[in-house]
């Protein structure tokens, strides 16, 4: 057997479930380490500790203490998430601990004013645990191999360690979690950044007349990664790319795609206690009709079993598409299915789709908010996930519908397009369908798939053949963390 060496990872990232999450960064970050730590990693993760944070951390203590973080006092506090991560918090009452808002806006929705600083103290700090200039562990010599970056939040870490000349920086990896969000601010702050004028310079993080903190990792990280192969290959092209193909045509080493896994404890049918009744493949028609029945009690929908029962669980924002159903809803509804949205974001998707369920009392409901318990009751209950993104760098909830039988029906897209088996003549013969998928994303192409969708329902044994291969898709986390250690293997070679 091939002499494996043990991995030290600091993972730096803004959000970690089930610590505070927003998304699905949130799930990557809080299950990834996890998925690691059983293939002999020691990956710890670095957050911000934000208000409530601390005190879900198991036997935590405060170790370093940093005595003018970005203008104020600081302490690194070390402990153990209930799940079993080792995570080191960043304790900044100045920068992190507020009142209402979340970790990226304020309680008026607009983004902290001070984002800019409060991401570059989470990158210092990791830059300085890297070089080992802030001692951590238990006798404080722990150390990383590899530091792991998500999204332009924990980005500026490799410009600190680029302009750090102390020898012996650990290589670093960047993993883009969506294009969309570079961390773009007016350059006149780069001086509050601690960082010198030549970040500025051609081949910096300059972009345009601002600077990006994601152009940090892009420029300086060793590696870059993003989410699905696909979105890997699309955001190298113009047309997607953001405004960052640039960056990353020029890299030499390319740009690596690894398709996210979900937790396969936090997410199983068969143990999940947020939901009416559990299920496995073997009882998935029984168990899926006793959660079909509480959920559509819970939230105002009318019994009717031959109606198809189609979900959203997502941010409602443009990315995700939700015009476009709420632009098919007619059809939808013609078609005598029915739709539970759960969301929460942009004002007009909202008001939409709190129009469409009074409108369509017992056809439509729509619930407004963020529920992680009720996102579980859902997947369990609804027959089909829509997720009609105009672009996904992965998606999770689409897997998420895998796991529990609740058939996804996406935009051929990103992720979604790498994880979702388009049901077809010869899939459903050949017992590969896991779902359906539309291309181009218009509201046309999404109508004919939920057409699509209603006929296969109207055939219980097809629909049941469907629903057991999606159930048996591997979407755990075990392929992809070893795709991951072999690329940190890869860069402590090198
Ligand atoms: P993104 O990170 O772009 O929002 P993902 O599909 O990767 O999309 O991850 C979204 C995560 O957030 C999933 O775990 C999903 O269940 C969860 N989620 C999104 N919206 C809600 C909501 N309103 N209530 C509960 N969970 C939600
Ligand atoms: C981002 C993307 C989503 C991805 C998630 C986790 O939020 O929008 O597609 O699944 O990150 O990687």
């Amino acid at each position: 057997m091939r002499y494996r060496r043990f991995v030290n990872v600091l993972s730096v990232t803004s959000e970690c479930f089930p610590l505070v999450k927003t998304g699905g960064l949130a799930d990557v970050t809080g299950a990834l380490p996890l998925a690691l730590q059983a293939l002999g990693v020691d990956c710890r993760v670095l957050l911000p500790a934000y208000p409530g944070v601390g005190e879900q951390l198991v036997a935590s203590r405060a170790t370093t203490t940093i005595s003018d973080l970005f203008g104020g006092a600081a302490t690194l506090v070390e402990g153990t998430t209930t799940t079993g991560l080792t995570v080191i918090l960043v304790a900044a009452p100045h920068l992190f601990e507020r009142a209402g808002g979340g970790p990226y806006v304020g309680p008026d929705g607009h983004d902290w004013p001070d984002n800019h600083l409060r991401f570059a103290a989470l990158s210092w700090v990791a830059a300085a645990i890297a070089t080992g200039r802030l001692p951590v562990g238990a006798d404080g010599s722990w150390r990383p191999d590899v530091v792991h970056l998500h999204d332009w939040q924990a980005a500026l870490t490799a410009a600190y360690l680029n302009f750090d000349h102390t020898a012996g920086a650990p290589p670093t990896l960047l993993t883009i979690h969506n294009l969309a969000f570079q961390g773009l601010f007016p350059q006149g702050l780069l001086s509050s950044l601690r960082l010198p004028a030549a970040a500025l310079a051609v081949g910096g993080i300059g972009h345009w007349e601002s600077l990006s903190f994601l152009k940090a990792g892009g420029r300086w990280c060793d590696a870059v990664s993003t989410v699905s192969p696909t979105y890997a290959r699309e955001i190298l092209t113009t047309e997607h790319g953001m405004g960052f193909d640039g960056v990353l045509n020029e890299r030499r080493g390319g740009l690596l795609g690894i398709v996210n896994g979900i937790d396969l404890e936090t997410w199983n049918p068969a143990t999940d206690s947020h939901i009416a009744a559990r299920y496995a493949v073997s009882n998935v028609a029984a168990g899926k009709a006793a959660n079909k029945a509480a959920l559509r009690a819970e939230v105002g929908l009318q019994p009717d079993s031959a109606a198809p029962l189609f979900c959203v669980i997502s941010r409602l924002t443009e990315q995700k598409g939700l015009d476009l159903l709420l632009a098919t809803l007619p059809r939808l509804l013609a078609a005598g299915a029915q739709l539970l949205v759960l969301g929460t974001g942009d004002g007009k998707l909202e008001d939409g789709f709190r129009r469409a369920a009074t409108d369509h009392p017992g056809r439509v409901a729509a619930v407004i908010g963020y529920d992680e318990d009720l996102s579980h009751r859902v997947q369990a209950g609804a027959d089909a996930i829509i997720v009609p993104s105009r672009f996904e760098p992965c998606g999770l909830t689409q897997l998420c519908g895998l796991r529990y039988g609740t058939l996804p029906l996406v935009a051929k897209v990103g992720g979604l397009a790498d994880t979702v088996v388009d049901s077809t003549t010869r899939s459903l013969r050949a017992k590969t369908a896991t779902g359906f998928q539309f291309t181009p994303v218009d509201a046309e192409h999404l109508a004919v798939a939920l057409g699509r969708a209603c006929d296969l329902f109207a055939s219980p044994a097809r629909w049941q053949r469907v629903i057991r291969t999606a159930m048996t898709t591997d979407v755990g986390w075990s392929t992809p963390a070893a795709e991951y250690l072999a690329l940190y293997e890869r860069l402590l070679s090198r």
